[in-house]
Order: C-alpha cells, then sequence, then structure tokens
C-alpha cells in the first residue's frame, strides 16, 4: 500500500512515464499539458518529450516541490496549491494554443489516511470517492481538459464500490483505456497495484473503431460552410476579417489562427468565427494541417477551404478525431484529373455516412418534407 502519512511523493520514474505516454491514442499532439499534483514533474516532462507538448502548468501542495520545479522550469507556469480547495484553474491561454488545456498527466495522490472516502463536487453534484479519483474529477472539472487525461490510479479505482458514483459520472462523456500495468515495485517506497489509464472524451464509443456504418454511431452535428472569397480579386484592410486560404492550412494547425496576417474588408460566402474546422476543397488535405481551433474575430475562407463550425470545442475536437479515423475514405472522395477537388455535395454525403451531420443539410430536408 502507499500508506499516507505523507502526501503521497511517490514520484513517477521518467522511463515509466515515457513508455505510458508512448500508447497513448491522441487526436493531435497536445500543446498545452497540465498536472495537478506535478511533485518534481516527471510527467510533464514525458509529456514534452514524448508528446511534443509546448507549454507545462503544474500544482502541487508541496511548496518545496514547486520552488525546486521553478527553478528547473522557469518557462513553466507553476502553483503551489491544495488541488481539492481550488474552486478555479489558473489562467492557461497560450500563443498558438487553444485557449485551454489539451490534455492532463496525473499521478494524483491515492491515500485515504483514516478517511473512508472523500467528497468532492464534480458537474454540480457532491460526489463521494477515493482521493485519487476526486483529484481526477476535480481536475476534469477546472481544466476541461480537450483530450482528457492519461493518469496513474490504484486498479481499486476502476472496480471499487468506492468510485463507483464517479465513475457512473465519468461514463457519460469519457472512456478508460489501458495504456501500462505496473509493478507493485514502480514506485520506491510505496507498493500499490496501478497502472496508467487514458481517460479520453467520448461523443461516441465506437470512434476508434469505426466503420462506415452510421447505424452504429452517434451523430455528431456541424454546420458545414464554403469559402468564397476569390484569392485574385480582394481588398486588403489592415482592419478587415483575416482570410484563410487552402495554403495557411498547416500554418494555423501549428500557430493558431494568429499566423494570418492577409486581411479584407470584402465580404464573401464563408465568413465564420468560434470553434471550427478547416479543408482544402481544391488538393489533398494534410492530415498533419487538420486541427481544430477558435477565433473569436470572424474570418474570411477563400474559394478553396470549406469550413466546419462548431457550438463547443468538443464537438469540433470529436469530429476532427472521426475525421483522422476515416482519413484515407476521406481522401478517396478528393477527385479530378488535375488537382483533386471535392464538391460540397460529395463532402456532405461522405459526412452522413461517418456519423456527422451537416445541420444546413437537415435544415433542407426538412423543408421539402414540409411542402
Ligand atoms: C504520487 S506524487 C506524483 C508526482 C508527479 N505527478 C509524478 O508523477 O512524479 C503525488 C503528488 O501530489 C501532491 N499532492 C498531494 N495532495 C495534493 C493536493 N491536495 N493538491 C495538490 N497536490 C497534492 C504531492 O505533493 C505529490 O507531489
Amino acid at each position: 500500500m502507499r500508506m499516507g502519512i505523507d502526501t503521497d511523493k511517490y514520484y513517477t520514474p521518467p522511463a515509466v512515464a515515457n513508455r505510458a505516454l508512448e500508447r497513448a491514442q491522441l487526436v493531435s499532439k497536445p500543446i498545452v499539458c497540465a498536472d495537478t499534483a506535478c511533485g518534481s514533474g516527471s510527467l510533464l516532462i514525458a509529456a514534452e518529450n514524448v508528446l511534443n507538448a509546448r507549454y507545462g502548468v503544474g500544482i502541487d501542495s508541496d511548496p518545496h516541490a514547486i520552488q525546486q520545479l521553478r527553478r528547473a522550469r522557469p518557462d513553466w507556469r507553476l502553483y503551489v496549491g491544495d488541488l481539492l480547495k481550488r474552486n478555479r484553474a489558473p489562467p492557461t491561454g497560450f500563443p498558438g494554443a487553444n485557449y485551454g488545456v489539451d490534455l492532463l498527466v496525473l499521478n494524483p495522490p491515492f491515500s485515504l489516511g483514516p478517511r473512508k472516502y472523500v467528497t468532492v463536487k464534480y458537474l454540480g453534484r457532491s460526489v463521494k470517492c477515493s482521493v485519487a479519483m476526486a483529484h481526477i474529477l476535480r481536475s476534469f472539472e477546472l481544466f476541461r481538459p480537450i483530450q482528457g487525461a492519461i493518469a496513474v490510479v490504484p486498479e481499486s479505482l476502476l472496480y471499487s464500490n468506492t468510485d463507483q458514483h464517479a465513475r457512473e459520472l465519468l461514463d457519460h462523456n469519457f472512456s478508460f483505456t489501458e495504456l501500462l500495468q505496473l509493478s507493485i515495485y514502480t514506485f520506491k517506497g510505496a507498493r500499490v497495484n496501478s497502472l496508467f489509464v487514458q481517460i479520453a472524451p467520448q461523443i461516441s464509443r465506437r470512434d476508434s473503431s469505426i466503420q462506415i456504418n452510421t447505424t452504429q454511431l452517434d451523430i455528431i452535428p456541424v454546420t458545414v460552410v464554403r469559402g468564397g472569397l476569390q484569392m485574385h480579386a480582394f481588398e486588403r484592410s489592415p482592419s478587415g476579417a483575416r482570410v484563410i486560404h487552402s495554403t495557411a492550412l498547416r500554418s494555423i494547425a501549428t500557430g493558431g489562427v494568429a499566423t494570418i496576417s492577409d486581411k479584407t474588408s470584402s465580404t464573401a460566402k464563408g465568413r465564420i468565427s468560434g470553434w471550427m474546422l478547416l479543408l482544402p476543397r481544391v488538393g489533398l488535405p494534410n492530415k498533419e494541417a487538420f486541427c481544430a481551433f477558435y477565433s473569436r474575430d470572424e474570418v474570411q475562407l477563400s474559394d478553396c477551404v470549406i469550413g466546419m463550425t462548431f457550438p463547443s470545442k468538443l464537438e469540433a475536437f470529436c469530429v476532427q478525431r472521426r475525421i483522422v479515423a476515416n482519413w484515407q475514405s476521406l481522401l478517396s472522395i478528393y477527385k479530378g484529373t488535375g488537382a483533386r477537388y471535392i464538391t460540397i455535395a460529395r463532402f456532405v454525403d461522405w459526412l452522413y455516412d461517418v456519423g456527422i451531420r451537416d445541420c444546413n443539410a437537415l435544415k433542407k430536408i426538412s423543408g421539402l418534407t414540409l411542402v
């Protein structure tokens, strides 16, 4: 047992952290990673090394650990605090990131001490659970990580009565996948049956094994928008809307929409804002350049770009994941003898086949039914 007279300073050996993160199935590279019990920072370091994460956010109740880590990693945002008493996440906006945390990496404290359970707030409810589960729930509540978490958990968290209620709540939106079983000797000074799990957001439980069969899928709504701005004929204006052409999709995926410098006062079809995914209409798409992002300000899509807009980042990333899982099939509907292209109708039909519904197409269908 990881017996708890201290606060569980059983740090993850770097080699174990690396091995676990190498097994994670992620939709895209996480830009911002957070560890809410960061200790010596080994999981954040592994996230940098293995997943290429660019920014680290860490919290730990141990001031000494944070002091040491601040010296070693002045570029990370590090906070002393008791996660279970926190009501707000620290600031998580970083340049070129998705205005939030992409992935949590956690090895939470396990020790209940003399207590049988702790009580935490999650989704407006009071939940009685183990300390490790409490830490996971509070971390999800505070950070709402786009791609969920990779966490070390005691085996009991997956089946105990104590954590049953919490598991049922998480089950609505997340799936647990075992990444790496750990030996009872993994943590120096502690003997515990534990494992690394990935807790990934799910709209569909079948995302990872998508067959093109809509009857098996949960349906995700999107709004498909065709860009309309002709690149050879638009008025540039420094205070206008950013113009997104297909050649800019890669730079947006790596550096965010702020990398676009072309702006216009011309207004054409395809003015969108909020959470979006973009694909070229002409020329084959590139998986590396296909990444959901947020723009508070309206952007203007060129006539070589197709956009999809979403009410929230969760839908945006679920659609990204589903499209990436069907990438070869997407490429096959780009046709033509010269530059390959896709039509909106063909794209909307294809989306339908993978369980993604275009709201505009649905409106047209319901309009027809009413006539
Ligand atoms: C098992 S260690 C994990 C450290 C690090 N994430 C790693 O994997 O090496 C747990 C850490 O949680 C911290 N901790 C314990 N209770 C906490 C709380 N309520 N809030 C924040 N950190 C806490 C401890 O100080 C310790 O550094």
